[in-house]
């Protein structure tokens, strides 16, 4: 049994944990709509709060698509479409070598590695370099990171345009509407005629501080 000591922090968005009693083992196998992952809460970010998030996604994923997550941890969201869409290819990037190789066995465990391609690395080097205009999909489940890496969220996106999932941490004053706010941050980073599908909130991560995801169509004009 272990306890964390503190809220996730770092790079990689751990928390520090104590072990309490019983055998001194950090990785477990998580189940999620029908999807199995080996995680180590040592080294990679896991969370059963983001369990609606991932089949809402899931379910929005047409057959066919190709999907860019940028921030994919274990391979949540990425096996869970994998598992119940249809896409093509799920592209799963994470900087942290721990959640790359556990992505790699997680998609073995679900039998989907050959839609799910893990990627090692950090997502804006990735899409300059090898991800540029694939995407009709990009999940981007990172607060804080959404709005600096959009540029390349955006380049990731076929020529048309397609659907980028956008996490954002919102703090909430009185009088302030945290969907409108998060929409109004990000509508001026994104290209003209850029349109909200859908603004949600995703679950509270401190006082007076909302997680909301915007699901925002681009349709880029040439
Ligand atoms: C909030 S977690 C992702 C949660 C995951 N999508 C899920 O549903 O369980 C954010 C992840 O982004 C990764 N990360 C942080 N900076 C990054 C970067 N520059 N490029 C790619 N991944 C990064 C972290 O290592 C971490 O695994």
């Amino acid at each position: 049994m272990w306890a964390a000591s503190t809220p996730v922090r770092g790079e990689y968005k751990l928390r520090t944990f104590t072990h309490l009693a019983g055998e001194e083992r950090s990785w477990t196998i998580y189940k999620e709509h029908g999807c199995r992952f080996k995680v180590d809460i040592t080294k990679v970010f896991i969370t059963p709060r983001l369990n609606n998030e991932h089949i809402r996604v899931a379910r929005q994923v047409r057959p066919g698509e190709v999907v860019v997550n940028m921030f994919a941890g274990a391979g949540l969201f990425s096996i869970i479409i994998a598992c119940k869409s249809k896409p093509r290819k799920v592209y799963s990037i994470d900087i942290n070598e721990h959640a790359y190789k556990l992505m790699i066995e997680n998609a073995r465990l679900n039998r989907v590695e050959d839609i799910v391609e893990p990627i090692h690395g950090d997502a804006a080097r990735v899409v300059e370099e090898r991800l540029q205009q694939v995407a009709d999909r990009v999940l981007m489940p990172l607060p804080d990171l959404a709005l600096q890496y959009l540029p390349h969220a955006l380049k990731a996106l076929k020529p048309q345009g397609g659907v980028i999932h956008i996490y954002l941490h919102i703090h909430t004053p009185k009088g302030v509407n945290p969907l409108e706010e998060a929409w109004r941050k990000a509508k001026t980073r994104l290209p003209p005629g850029s349109r909200l599908l859908q603004a949600r909130r995703v679950r509270p991560v401190g006082p007076r501080t909302l997680q909301v995801v915007l699901d925002v169509e681009v349709r880029h004009s040439g």
